[in-house]
């Protein structure tokens, strides 16, 4: 086996180097889902996705065939879905309302909680075949809650999801405040995949450098469309959350359903979005409603879950299938309460610059495909370089690269933990 590429990371001498085969090598790839994705919690869906007993969807997770669903009691549940029988997907459809799930394949049929409630020609089998526990659905080894986001991790030993989450878990708990009713996945799933390896994609979505350059097509639209920007400036902090995770936090001209009102919004609107800033502050306190209403927050939480509270809340989640393949999933969420405007404006919000035919994702998309071309030159243009702001005296600016350290420092200690 080939020695691990090394992460030159240098504070006396402020520099942070990532070796570029980290994006490239087969070997890297089969490493990273032995000691990331098969051992880290990983995010697997919002309970406002599942709003009844029986309500059910399936994702792909870490490769893993997955259906996460509540039961005849409404209690959540994470199932392998895949057929004890023969292997074969036992639910095929993306999401819906199910008592139960009929294999296609010879018919034997499972309960919400995956125990196994039929099957054609029982007969042929020896009594009490049924209640053999390997002839049941077998449930990801392990499944927990952080508010209404649900993670779950392939590893059946290792520390808790609030353990495990550190600072971010404060953040997710900001976000879970926008709303006093509670917060919802508004819509479908945004699907798209890019050809880049999937670090670049999470380096990316907390990268506060790039905005001026990559999305100044953007900005001057912004700009020309009348009101839609405010006189706020770009300007705020980096933060290391813990154990990877990590996010930027910044003010920024746009206007923010919650609640940082924008002259496109109008007097009728500015008079909702003072009310809105009212009730947080009496909900919450006047620091951290303004944390919510006027700060943007651009946050990775290790190894591959983006919450991004900007002009719209976008949550992310993508798994490579190749080092230079990763495909992505990306729903808006919401509070449930937001009136029918600041609702139009969010998602407007949500289409025009995150999504994948917005004026953001494509450009990122194109950089991080041309950053996987250059890689090509791995052997002989070795580094990428992420020193940015390193040593500064006065803390992270929210456009330098200790976000990106902090996350690659997991990855290289996750790495190096799994070799040992
Ligand atoms: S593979 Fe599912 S019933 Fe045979
Ligand atoms: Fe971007």
């Amino acid at each position: 086996m080939q020695q691990a590429p090394q992460i030159i990371d240098d504070p006396a001498g402020a520099r942070f180097l990532v070796p570029r085969t980290a994006f490239t090598s087969r070997d890297v790839f089969d490493r990273e889902y032995a000691a990331i994705f098969d051992r880290c919690w990983l995010y697997l869906g919002h309970a406002s996705e599942l709003p009844e007993p029986g309500s059910f969807l399936t994702r792909t997770v870490a490769r893993r065939p997955v259906l996460f669903n509540r039961d005849k009691d409404g209690e959540f549940r994470a199932l392998l879905n895949v057929c004890p029988h023969r292997g074969a997907i036992v639910c095929r459809e993306r999401r819906g309302t199910s008592p139960a799930f009929m294999c296609m394949y010879h018919g034997w049929t499972f309960g919400s909680d995956g125990h196994l409630m039929t099957l054609p020609g029982s007969s042929g089998y020896p009594a009490g075949f049924k209640r053999d526990p390997q002839k049941q659905m077998v449930p990801v080894p392990r499944m927990e809650r952080f508010g209404d986001f649900f993670f779950i991790s392939f590893a059946r030993d290792g520390e808790d999801l609030a353990t495990y989450l550190a600072d971010a878990g404060d953040v997710l708990d900001l976000v879970a405040q926008h709303s006093a009713s509670g917060m919802q996945i508004v819509g479908g799933t945004q699907e798209y995949a890019i050809r880049g390896n999937w670090k670049l994609l999470a380096e990316n979505s907390f990268d506060g450098y790039h905005a001026a350059c990559t999305h100044s097509t953007y900005l001057d639209y912004l700009k020309n469309a009348n009101g839609a920007l405010g006189a706020t400036p770009l300007a705020g902090v980096g933060r290391d959350l813990g154990k990877g995770h990590a996010m930027v936090e910044y003010s920024a001209p746009w206007g923010r359903p919650i609640a940082s009102w924008v002259p496109l919004w109008g007097e009728q609107g500015k008079t909702e979005i003072a009310a809105i800033n009212a009730a947080l502050e009496a909900r919450v306190g006047t620091e951290r409603a303004n944390r919510i209403a006027h700060l943007n927050r651009n946050m990775v939480i290790f190894p591959n879950l983006v919450v991004n509270d900007i002009m719209a809340i976008t949550i992310r989640t993508f798994f490579p299938t190749a080092p230079d393949y990763v495909e992505v999933n990306a729903w808006a969420l919401a509070p449930h309460e937001e009136s029918d405007w600041l609702r139009k404006y969010r998602l407007y919000n949500f289409t025009e610059f995150l999504g994948p035919g917005g004026f953001a994702t494509p450009d990122d998309v194109e950089a991080i495909e041309k950053c996987q071309i250059g890689y090509a030159a791995a052997g002989e243009a070795r580094y990428n370089d992420i020193s940015k702001g390193m040593g500064r005296a006065d803390g992270a600016s929210f456009d330098d690269e200790e976000q990106m350290r902090a996350y690659w420092r997991e990855w290289d200690r996750r790495l190096a933990m799994a070799e040992a």
